[in-house]
């Protein structure tokens, strides 16, 4: 569990990062914030593309960060869409998340911050077992 303090810097830092959205098509700007066990943060929003479906989300963006800043193993993610509502994270991020293991997931929107984790919103993450 985090700090209240800690939590509310992750999503200021999410915040911030969705200020950054390059999403002409959609015009859904969001942001996240990935902190890393050891005390990193790394933040992410979704970049669009004219073929779009070469969309990058913004929560696949932090953890693409972390990962090539050499940090895989990972706390709490907080994710901020543009609505008052929250906005969960699509399937494809589910996997991508569930790949570094079961961590703490914020799902942060004005009206109501949810609280979860990746096993429990992808209980069932596909492995590849080689
Ligand atoms: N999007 C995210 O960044 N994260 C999600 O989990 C859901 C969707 C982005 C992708 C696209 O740029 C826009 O929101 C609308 O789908």
């Amino acid at each position: 569990m985090l700090t209240k303090e800690l939590e509310k810097i992750l999503i200021n830092k999410a915040l911030e990062a969705r200020d950054n959205s390059y999403s002409p098509y959609s015009k859904f700007p969001v942001g996240a914030a990935l902190l890393t066990k050891n005390d990193e943060i790394f933040i992410g929003t979704n970049v669009e593309n004219s073929s779009i479906g070469l969309t990058i989300c913004a929560e696949r963006s932090a953890i693409c960060a972390a990962v090539s800043n050499g940090d895989r193993e990972f706390r709490t993610l907080v994710v901020a869409g543009p609505l008052d509502e929250p906005v969960s994270p699509c399937g494809a991020c589910r996997q991508f998340m569930c790949e570094f293991g079961d961590f703490e997931v914020i799902i942060y929107s004005e009206n109501e911050i949810i609280r979860t984790t990746t096993k429990k919103l992808l209980p069932l993450d596909f492995k590849l077992e080689l």
